[in-house]
């Protein structure tokens, strides 16, 4: 039993947008935050030695996987060691096994990643979303989550888990460290356990921004956090994972129960992959290099993409990280309704598709309600349509003249422009 849980909004429009380029239709990719660049050549090579390893292999990861693992978060200056780390095919699965161990009601953001609010529903869960406020993408407001703590207990329910994300999909923001802080200290208050997804964490265009902003910098006995390799190398189709558990006295411990779950349900990561993540993330120069290649690319194109929006005067936050816009069309409101009879995120989206063959998800996918006029784009298909033209992308100093991300600018900036003129 699915329990109503719709099909993952981000995936599905992948496959349509896959069938639509089948028919011939040229449409501006902006609807999957998939990073289409090609993955390093020495990982690829990595991957490829790596295949001899056919054995399952420990639930939790290879030693040297969990060791390399470890030894990045060190790197960011969190506590970490072997014993308190889990691999997994994606961290999106490391999510789910972990909302599955943990039980009670979750409080997710709003907005905030199509998966959460799927997968605690699939799990079983409660789900209560809390709006974030401005500056703090990705962390629901501290004072309502309180509040919303109070009122389960008087009324005999139990909050458990509350949600985050940094930086944040789908607004691109990071919040600011005060508010991080608050939220821990609610989250001590209530018992409750922060589950931080750190997935773009380096994708994050200012390293200072990001660093000190993560919840396990002020609660570690309480905080999760799951990232994997993705976004900050472009591999979301290995599969690759990894979380931090928070050193805790019970048994089973949440480490303990997570891969109990994982035993069950995937038994371990690939195992030639797991040895490539492991050399990926000993940091070697060339893998350092390539991810700095491509977070100035991220960086170029989606600054550039936002001010496009903002000139059109678009409501959005700054993009601080990811590859992802969050655009408030309300402005338009009016003239959407009068010329184009658009009155929700999601009608948005159809005519931006249909008319002007922009890609999009509404931000009714992200938990905003639906006559909210939000819309998220993501940047990350704009490098190319070839692999050719994303590895000119990747290895220019200036990304912004290439001529195919110039043309895709302008693609962007006639459709938002034309949206409210007469049909
Ligand atoms: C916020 C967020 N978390 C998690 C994931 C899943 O990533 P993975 O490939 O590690 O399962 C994504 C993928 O787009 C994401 O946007």
């Amino acid at each position: 039993m699915t329990a109503g849980v719709q099909p993952s909004a981000t995936l599905a429009i992948g496959e349509a947008l896959n069938a639509l380029r089948l028919q011939g239709r040229d449409v501006l990719p902006m609807a999957s935050g998939e990073i289409r660049l090609p993955a390093a050549p020495r990982l690829q090579q990595e991957l490829r030695t790596a295949t001899e390893h056919n054995d399952y292999g420990p639930v939790a990861g290879i030693e040297s996987y969990r060791e390399a693992a470890a030894g990045y978060w060190r790197r960011r200056g969190v506590d970490a060691d072997t014993s308190r780390i889990i691999t997994g095919p994606g961290s999106k699965a490391l999510l789910f096994a972990s909302l599955l161990a943990l039980g009670g009601d979750v409080i997710v953001p709003r907005p905030s990643w199509v998966s959460y609010t799927a997968q605690a529903t699939l799990a079983g869960l409660h789900v209560i979303e809390i709006d974030t406020v401005p500056g703090a993408g990705g962390v629901p407001d501290p004072d309502a989550v309180a509040a919303a703590a109070r009122t389960a207990r008087r009324s005999g329910r139990s909050i458990r888990v509350v949600v985050t994300t940094l930086p944040d999909n789908p607004t691109g923001d990071i919040a600011v460290t005060d508010i991080v802080q608050r939220l821990t200290d609610v989250a001590r208050e209530h018992d409750l356990i922060i589950v931080s997804d750190e997935i773009y964490y380096d994708l994050a265009f200012d390293e200072a921004s990001v660093r000190g902003a993560s919840p396990i910098n002020f609660a570690p006995e309480r905080t999760i956090v799951t990232t994997g390799l993705t976004k900050n190398l472009a591999v979301g189709g290995w599969r690759t994972g990894f979380a931090l558990f928070p050193q805790r006295g019970e048994s089973p411990s949440l480490f303990d129960s997570v891969c109990t779950a994982a035993s069950h349900i995937w038994s371990s990561p690939t195992m030639p992959v797991q040895h490539a993540a492991a050399y990926a993330l000993t940091e070697p120069p060339e893998i350092v290099a390539w991810m700095s290649a491509a977070l100035h690319l991220h960086r170029s194109v989606a600054r550039a993409a936002n001010s496009v929006l903002r000139t059109e005067g678009l409501l959005l936050p700054e993009t601080r990280g990811t590859c992802y816009l969050y655009p408030d069309f309300s402005l338009h409101r009016d003239a959407l309704r009068a010329v184009h009879n658009v009155e929700s995120s999601a009608g948005l989206t159809d005519l931006l598709l249909r008319k002007y063959a922009v890609a999009a998800l509404p931000g009714s996918a992200f938990g905003d309600p639906h006559d909210k006029l939000t819309v998220r784009l993501s940047t990350s298909q704009l490098y190319g349509s070839t692999v050719q033209q994303q590895q000119q992308a990747l290895d220019s100093p200036d990304p912004l003249t290439l001529p195919w991300i110039v043309e895709n600018l302008a693609r962007l900036h006639d459709a938002v422009s034309a949206l409210h003129l007469p049909a």
